[in-house]
């Protein structure tokens, strides 16, 4: 993680938020890499979801009128337990500081409650399961013999308060508890209430989706790892309304076709895995969820999450609002509240599991006949912040302005970039770096027959292309 980060920092893909004031926590900006990175990202989902023509796209606001987070259920639960250090005045996420206690602690702990049942040997499984367990039956008692991970002292931590995770601020110049909005903390509730509006405006018959790619707000305790937890950041969602009855079958296709979606993007197959949320851990709505995991270089972590909402969505608007948000199916001549598959994934969570899965360090031969160290980022062309690099052999003959002229034919098209500084070795580990699919050199032969040379960044093989043909080699490439 180190090394992406410095990476990121150093090519420009990510930027700590107001670094030169020492930074805000939970917060990145995107650089110029990032940005066209994260773009790509959102491009190949919003392309995958709008090219069916029974999914719209939609931009809703990010304030909303505060109801709806009263009917979503956000205001009552979107909340994380939450405990304060009474002498370094740190506040920690009850659950986390759980996770985190050591092996050594839990054991301790465990004795302390029962010495009798917890006195002998315990495999690892026994002390993480049974810690956890009186940790879900009596927080207090496990707290008092937990050390502050702040500033170190013992039996600090005050009880255990809801912390509701939404962002607050007032419409108008009023600061009136009247006047309270939220920043919204997902996309999700800005499709449910246009339901009606799109399914009429674009004509749609149930079954059909909408889109939404939009920043989403929460005011986590624990931001950590990078872009992983954040206080502001990015989701890609799509809602699918199906009849009830046919909505473990949409689930099924669904999931199988977000798990493509990332495959399809080039990541492995072993690093994704599916996790089903235990029937006992389901949220009060959900029918069915899964998540999507990613191996990050910290362990599994969810980058979206496929789930069956129920009806319980337009449900709870229809009830808060009064209006119906009931679908009139004209065939069957029959009124019904759909239920509601959601897919719902982290753009910010995403490009991070993308740049994780390109990071790669090998050996490439130097043109003196040795190897060196390269450190290559094997975006899926179509991800890749820039698709080809132009370079003069030398910086003589003709060479820079036959290279720079082909690199102003192909901009328009794709990301490109121009570099004639330092030997060509140096160049195609610069690109290596930042993941540029091909390098494109202009040689003493593309002054004779206008050919150049391509070479493929994983392969690094290279290939005689004729210049007038690149820009058709290049897209069939990309596909
Ligand atoms: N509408 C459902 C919903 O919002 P969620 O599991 O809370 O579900 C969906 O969030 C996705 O949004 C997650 O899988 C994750 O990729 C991303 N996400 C959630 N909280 C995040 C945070 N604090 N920082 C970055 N990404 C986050």
């Amino acid at each position: 993680m180190e090394k992406l980060v410095s990476l990121c920092k150093r090519r420009g893909f990510v930027f700590q938020s107001s670094e030169i004031y020492g930074g805000l926590n939970g917060a990145w900006d995107y650089g110029p890499l990032g940005v066209e990175l994260l773009r790509n990202i959102k491009q190949e989902w919003w392309g995958e979801m709008t090219r069916r023509t029974n999914v719209e796209g939609i931009d809703s606001a990010i304030l909303m009128h505060p109801r709806v987070w009263e009917a979503s259920g956000h205001v009552e639960n979107f909340t994380d337990p939450m405990v304060d250090c009474r002498q370094c005045k740190a506040r920690f996420r009850l659950d986390i500081l759980f996770e985190e206690t050591s092996l050594k602690k839990r054991k301790e702990v465990l004795r302390a409650a029962d010495p009798e049942k917890f006195g002998g040997q315990l495999t690892e499984e026994t002390v993480a399961a049974e810690f956890m367990a009186l940790a879900d039956r009596d927080p207090a008692a496990v707290l008092t013999s937990l050390s502050c991970p702040g500033c170190g002292n013992r039996d600090t931590f005050t009880e255990a308060r809801k912390f509701n995770l939404m962002f607050k601020t007032f419409v108008g110049p009023v600061e009136d508890s009247g006047n309270v909005v939220y920043l919204r903390p997902e996309t999700a509730q800005g499709i449910f209430v246009n339901f009606l509006n799109v399914q009429s405006a674009g004509r749609q018959k149930v079954p059909f989706g909408i889109a939404q790619i939009g920043k989403a707000f929460r005011n986590e305790i624990n931001t950590k790892n990078f872009l992983f937890r954040t206080r502001e950041f990015e989701q890609m969602e799509m809602q699918f309304f199906v009849k009830p009855g046919s909505d473990d079958e949409w689930f099924e296709y669904w999931r199988n076709e977000r798990m493509n979606w990332f495959t399809g993007l080039g990541m492995s197959k072993d690093t994704l895995r599916w996790h089903r949320h235990a029937p006992d851990k389901l949220a009060h709505y959900a029918k069915d969820a899964y998540d999507i995991e990613y191996l990050f270089p910290f362990g599994w972590g969810e980058v979206e999450g496929v789930h069956n909402r129920t009806d319980f969505d337009l449900t709870r608007h229809e009830e808060y609002s009064g209006k119906s948000m009931k679908y009139f199916d004209e065939a069957a001549k029959e009124k019904f509240t759909p239920y509601i598959i959601e897919t719902s994934a982290g753009a910010s969570r995403s490009f991070m599991a993308f740049l994780v899965n390109a990071y790669h360090e090998e050996e490439a031969p130097t043109a003196e006949g040795g190897s060196e160290k390269r450190v290559v980022m094997k975006f899926h062309p179509r991800l890749a912040p820039v698709k080809a690099a132009v370079f003069p052999l030398v910086n003589r003959d003709g060479m820079p302005e036959a290279a720079r002229a082909i690199e102003e034919a192909l901009r328009g098209r794709l990301a490109t970039f121009y570099d004639d500084s330092g030997a060509v070795g140096r160049r195609y580990r610069r690109q290596d770096e930042i993941g540029t699919p091909w390098c494109i050199t202009v040689d003493t032969q593309t002054l004779a027959d206008r050919s150049v040379t391509v070479r493929e960044r994983d392969s690094m093989v290279q290939e005689r292309v004729a210049s007038e043909k690149l820009l058709s080699y290049l897209t069939d490439k990309i596909g």
